[in-house]
């Protein structure tokens, strides 16, 4: 089943958590020089085109993006500098129509030897991604089922990466799928970062997937979360959330400084942030 576009969804507030914090991540692995792989499993259209007929239908960047757009604050956490200095590329004629997503974010942060692979399986999302995003010596991109993915690319040959797992969940059992599949491929790359994305929603089913990781042999995951409370009262995703396996030493004080900042702009302070483990070391 493969109705899911993010097109309706791009730039919403879960978009705003998802990608400043990956981009923490990615940025603290990179404190370190030796190459490594990045994986957009769920890949999607590498940038959104805000001013198409799906993007205003609901008009959802207005709960994200449009509600931080243009930043005026000078003295920002660097996530979100990072994050702003990218939209903007994307938008040198002043216009606010084109917003970069997981690909493009990922694709902007590589360095001369790393690498970055990216799925999509959805035909016209695919085809959204290879025109948006120009594979190369170091990009992939896959018209290919993530979860066969997942075992089929890793371990990198780079021994060192971060794993974006960024499904829609719009089938239930994919919750558990998540786990299970995260579950089978750790013991083949224990080093990896595991960044897991996931929506608070009224039917709660993400306790599912924190359920399938307290069970699991998975150890050392961090969760960060924003519940942005009666905020949008027009959405029925209330906030969202990652779980990071192996969270980077060094990306603890920037994912805080990026959470507090997020909720401060994005709900005014009212929201409700979680910065704890969900499995401790
Ligand atoms: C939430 S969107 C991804 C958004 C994107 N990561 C971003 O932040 O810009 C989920 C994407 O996963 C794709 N998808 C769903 N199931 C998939 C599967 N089994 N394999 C590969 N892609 C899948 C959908 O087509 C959709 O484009």
């Amino acid at each position: 089943m493969l109705s899911y576009q993010h097109t309706y969804h791009a730039g919403n507030h879960a978009d705003v958590l998802k990608h400043i914090i990956l981009g923490d991540v990615v940025a603290a692995m990179q404190k370190k020089s030796t190459p490594m792989f990045l994986f957009d499993a769920f890949a999607s259209r590498g940038i959104y085109d805000l001013t198409s007929v799906e993007a205003l239908k609901n008009c959802e960047f207005n709960t994200g993006i449009g509600k931080l757009w243009p930043l005026k604050d000078q003295s920002n956490p660097l996530g979100i500098t990072r994050w702003f200095r990218l939209i903007k590329r994307e938008n040198l004629d002043n216009t606010f129509n084109r917003f970069p997503g997981s690909t493009a974010l990922l694709a902007s942060m590589l360095r001369e030897d790393d690498r970055l692979a990216a799925c999509d399986l959805h035909p016209q999302e695919f085809e959204g991604l290879r025109h948006s995003i120009n594979s190369s010596r170091k990009l992939a991109l896959h018209k290919r089922d993530a979860f066969e993915a997942l075992g089929a690319l890793l371990p990198p040959k780079e021994k060192r990466g971060v794993v974006f797992i960024d499904p829609s969940y719009e089938d239930k059992s994919e919750y558990q799928k998540v786990a299970e599949t995260i579950s089978a491929t750790y013991p083949h790359f224990r080093a990896g970062v595991y960044v897991i994305w996931y929506p608070l929603l009224p039917a709660a089913r993400h306790h599912e997937l924190f359920k399938a990781f307290k069970r699991s042999a998975i150890r050392n995951i961090l969760r960060v979360e924003l519940d942005c409370g009666n905020s949008f009262p027009d959405m029925q995703m209330h906030g969202s959330g990652m779980l990071i396996v192996n969270p980077p030493w060094h990306a603890k004080q920037d994912i805080q400084s990026s959470l507090h900042w997020i909720n401060k702009y994005l709900t005014d302070g009212a929201g409700k942030t979680h910065f704890s483990w969900l499995v401790p070391e």
